[in-house]
């Protein structure tokens, strides 16, 4: 990972190529400048016009922007539609019914074409199952289903009733399924028997019954299958139900259910500094009309390109930039079942040569785990394949750090494709911080400007400006239409996280730190500022993890931090005390390995920690505060040159500094 030094020092630029800002919608930084310029001078009027544009609304809004409650802002509170058929119908009449919306490959390389009239269908047939079972607008539903056409269309069908899903990744536990379960206090279960990644059929099915087994899911009525694999499972009689059969005896159209703008289209859990995982509200109208803006911003979306964003929907890039911008736009898009690194490290290239991909959108960490695979073998280098279809590449999740950039923009992109790094978070909706690949100079390892009408900030601790070149923590001070709504379940948390006294109260507090080049006043995004870790592009609290380890019974203490990591951005080091004494050696080698399982199973294999180090205590402060600093040093393995003055126990350190 590049330092916030490297990234000051980057002074390298490049141009959008000039065929792009040619063809490109917005074209050349006047026309970036001139929407700034326009949400500048009328801001609700910029964003009506654009809702009024972009979104087909059942009854037209007259409300724009309603501050009287900040931070629980509205947008278009008045308006209604309906967000599936945005996404779908629209299509059926305006010349893209036959295109293909959907060209689905599988784990095992098999190609499936949905068209929009197809995905139309299914959606509708899939909403009148859901209806079937009694599930109504306002009602909350699970999914917990692989990268598929079934779940994609789950999410519209949900839309389409007015259900407010709720996508759990098939990484996570049973124990993390029944949580998010309880909180959202859902009436049904989306589920496959299994999912295929990686050659390997994994029980999705399976966990959904040891969740509901481990009680309090009271709320659940039925489970519904879809059958990927035929794989054995175990079936509830009178609760589970196959979705073939429930789908199969429907009719192909059911009327979207109009509902208003600021309904609840999903929530998404995602982590914070406390151990709880966080319900993000998202709504219907302003969320709807982010998605398609950015695919248009900062994607440049056409009607011919094939666009290929390789989130999984269990995540917010996959809600917004696989589930709903491209389809509200018409685009045709891949969606993967499997892995990049499966059957080999050329697959993602083998795809875009076979699909003639146009616009690419993935992770750093995927990117930097190919380059290592391509130094590694020649036959997967991305020189070995014809990319020469691609136009446009994308880069989101954590930062790019400017030599896994380069190699994207050379060996990728053949030096043709501008890149947007596209800075966002699960509560932000879409892109907030992006290039404009037809207008924006890059620069390799910063995200550039913030889209028009974003009001980013880089501000101190009480909330002032700060200069370019000092680093602060990223704001927004304005409210915009895609942002979070709430926490579910949770106001006083939603206004704690993210709207502080000492920023006003209003302003929106990312959570990240940031810096502003002095010159372009271009943003880099240096990292969180709280106790949140940035995995392979995926979040997770260290106090989740912590609390995970402190339960078993073994564990008597634990603290987590992150450590820099070549490939995943960021590994997970956890420091644990045993009730028993410390360990060492195999043995020490054989409790890890347990300890890491029971983290698998306590939240999700993405959790487990990387490192585990035993001690007889923590590095702590007098008053028993565990000082995590000195820990996060020493799993850098570095020296500690910092004031332990405050350490009651320095002998502690010496201890701590070998990995098991
Ligand atoms: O730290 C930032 C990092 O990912 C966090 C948001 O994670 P999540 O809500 O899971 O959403 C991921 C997909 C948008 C941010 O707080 N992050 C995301 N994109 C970038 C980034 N850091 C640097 N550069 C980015 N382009």
């Amino acid at each position: 990972m590049s330092s916030i030094e490297s990234f000051k020092q980057e002074e390298r630029v490049f141009n959008p190529p000039a065929d792009f800002v040619n063809n490109a919608a917005i074209s050349g930084m006047d026309a970036y400048n001139a929407l700034c310029a326009e949400a500048a001078e009328d801001y609700e009027g910029f964003w009506a016009r654009l809702a009024q544009q972009n979104v087909i609304w059942s009854k037209p809004f007259t409300k724009r922007l309603d501050e009287s409650n900040a931070p629980f802002y509205k947008w278009f509170e008045d308006g209604e539609l309906n967000v599936s058929y945005n996404c779908l119908d629209r299509h059926l009449t305006n010349g893209n019914a036959d295109k293909v919306a959907l060209i689905f490959e599988s784990d095992d390389g098999k190609v499936t074409r949905v068209t929009y009239k197809e995905l139309y269908e299914r959606v509708c047939k899939f909403a009148n199952g859901l209806k079937e079972l009694g599930i109504q607008k306002g009602d909350r539903v699970i999914i917990y289903m692989p990268m598929s056409v079934e779940g994609i269309a789950a999410m519209q069908a949900c839309a389409r009733i007015g259900a407010t899903h709720s996508v759990v990744f098939g990484g996570f536990s049973a124990k993390s399924l029944q949580e998010r379960i309880i909180d959202a206090g859902a009436v049904a279960v989306l589920t496959s028997d299994y999912q295929v990644r990686g050659g390997k059929n994994l029980p999705l099915k399976a966990i959904v019954d040891e969740a509901l087994a481990l009680g309090g899911c009271d709320t659940i009525r039925k489970v519904v299958v879809y059958k990927r694999t035929g794989g054995d499972i175990n079936f509830v009689a009178g609760r589970d139900i196959w979705l073939h059969e429930l789908v199969e005896k429907q009719a192909a159209e059911c009327a979207p259910v109009a509902v208003g703008a600021e309904h609840p289209l999903f929530i998404l859990y995602t982590s914070g500094s406390t151990g709880k995982p966080k319900g993000v509200q998202h709504s219907s109208g302003g969320y709807l009309l982010w998605a398609m803006l950015t695919m248009k911003w900062s994607f440049d979306i056409k009607p011919d390109d094939v666009y290929w964003c390789t989130a999984d929907i269990g995540w917010i890039t996959g809600h917004t930039y696989v589930t709903y911008g491209p389809l509200a736009c018409g685009a045709t898009q891949i969606v993967f079942e499997g892995v990049p690194m499966f059957p080999n490290a050329g697959r993602f290239w083998d795809m875009v040569q076979k699909h003639k991909v146009t616009i690419f959108y993935t992770a750093p960490t995927a990117i930097r785990s190919l380059i290592k695979a391509a130094d590694a073998d020649a036959a997967v280098h991305p020189s070995k394949y014809d990319l020469s279809s691609l136009r446009l590449l994308g880069s989101v999740g954590e930062p790019i750090n400017p030599e896994a950039w380069m190699w994207y923009y050379k060996n990728i992109g053949g030096e043709r494709c501008p890149i947007a790094d596209t800075f966002w978070q699960t509560e932000t909706g879409g892109h907030v911080i992006s290039p404009m690949p037809g207008a924006t100079p890059m620069v390799p390892g910063s995200c550039t400007l913030p889209l028009p009408g974003i009001a980013a900030a880089v501000v101190d601790e009480a909330g002032h400006d700060l200069a370019n070149g000092k680093g602060g923590l990223l704001v927004i001070k304005r409210p915009w239409p895609s942002m979070i709504r709430n926490i579910w379940n949770d106001p006083e948390r939603f206004q704690k996280s993210y709207f502080p006294h000492e920023l006003g109260g209003g302003t929106y507090l990312a959570g990240d730190g940031a810096i502003r080049n002095e010159e372009t006043g271009y943003f880099t995004i240096t990292g969180r500022i709280d106790d949140v870790l940035n995995i392979s592009g995926h979040r997770m609290g260290t106090m989740e993890i912590e609390s995970a380890l402190v339960a078993n019974p073994i564990v008597a203490e634990a603290a987590v931090v992150g450590k820099p990591d070549e490939t995943t951005g960021e590994s997970i080091c956890a420091f644990v005390v045993l009730k028993r004494s410390r360990p060492s050696g195999d043995e020490a080698k054989q409790i890890a390995k347990e300890l890491r399982d029971w983290v698998a199973k306590e939240i999700g294999p993405i959790a487990k920690p990387k490192e585990i180090r035993f001690g007889d205590n923590l590095p702590k402060t007098r008053s028993g505060k565990i000082m995590r600093r000195l820990l996060r040093v020493l799993a850098k393995d570095e020296v500690i040159t910092q004031d332990i003055s405050t350490l009651e126990n320095p002998a502690i350190l010496e201890q701590l500094k070998q990995a098991q």
